[in-house]
């Protein structure tokens, strides 16, 4: 008997630039699958209708992006404790009943990123640098936590919102102005710009990274483009660096693994048709 269609997708608003519709179809290419991802243009008034419609249009569940993960969190019937530390849902898995289940994959995938491209990564190595206090920070700072980092230092242009921070994740967070936060790289171990600074048609980040060690390791969660200006000062000083397209297929992964029941591989087939579209 064929394997029922599975019909899955990505609300957001916009949502016309997402690359989860390429990384997602690839993969039921490849495993033989009989499904298909699409594109929801949800706006944000219609997100309860549409989320309500995921389980009467039979859709296995759907990603969740821009403005939507904070606000579906409270509309879906479960929410797996991950999720809930991080304050937000990506990922949403219809069950047998109808109910629809909330997770967050990017507390996966960023770490999963991190360790595709240095397997001896290790959380507890030594303080952690967290730039920027929104969606992505959070992500990220649940992901270190998760995997024993001991100290993270948040930093953010807006001191209060790194304070909030720090008030929520309890003490291994230490908040460092922004007017401090080049001596605040000094005895990192890791740094981590979560802000849209360095982003195709944005600004760099204004940070000068003479403080941190040669032997911290460097990520930034921007993808487009592949090299920040950011990563190409630390790859020119020798520091060892990873950039977002791992978080990015990464929390993906998770995803469709949680949909169609195959953990999907990356391939630099994958990677070179993503990043043709850059
Ligand atoms: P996301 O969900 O992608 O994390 P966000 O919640 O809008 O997006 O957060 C954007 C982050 O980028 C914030 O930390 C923001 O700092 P503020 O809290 O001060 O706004 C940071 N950011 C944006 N523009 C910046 C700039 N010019 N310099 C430094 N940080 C900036």
């Amino acid at each position: 008997m064929e394997q029922k269609f599975i019909t899955v997708g990505v609300m957001g608003w916009p949502v016309e630039h997402s690359r989860s519709p390429i990384i997602h179809n690839h993969w039921i290419q490849k495993y033989h699958l009989n499904g298909s991802y699409g594109l929801f243009p949800v706006a944000p008034s219609h997100l309860e209708a549409a989320l309500r419609g995921i389980s009467v249009l039979g859709l296995a569940g759907c990603n969740i992006t821009i403005p939507h993960k904070v606000e579906t969190l409270k509309l879906v019937d479960w929410v797996d404790p991950i999720a809930t530390k991080v304050g937000a849902v990506n990922t949403v898995v219809t069950q047998p009943n109808g109910d629809l289940h909330g997770f967050n994959t990017d507390v996966y995938g960023y770490v999963q990123g991190l360790r595709d491209s240095h397997p001896d990564w290790r959380a507890d190595a030594g303080p952690a640098v967290v730039i920027g206090a929104g969606g992505a920070s959070r992500a990220v700072i649940v992901s270190l936590l998760e995997e024993g980092a001991t100290e993270i230092r948040i930093l953010n242009r807006t001191n209060v919102k790194a304070e909030e921070l720090a008030h929520e994740f309890g003490a291994k967070i230490k908040t460092i102005k922004w007017a401090e936060r080049n001596e605040a790289l000094s005895g990192a171990a890791l740094l981590v710009n979560t802000t849209n600074q360095g982003m195709h048609k944005q600004e760099a980040l204004d940070i000068d990274l003479a403080e941190l060690p040669k032997h911290a390791l460097v990520s930034d969660a921007i993808y487009i483009p592949l090299e920040t200006p950011l990563l190409a000062i630390a790859n020119s000083r020798g520091n060892p660096t990873v950039n977002g397209l791992g978080m990015l297929i990464n929390q993906a992964r998770l995803s469709f693994q949680a949909w169609f029941g195959v953990m999907p591989e990356i391939t630099p087939e994958l990677n070179k048709k993503i990043i043709s579209t850059f």
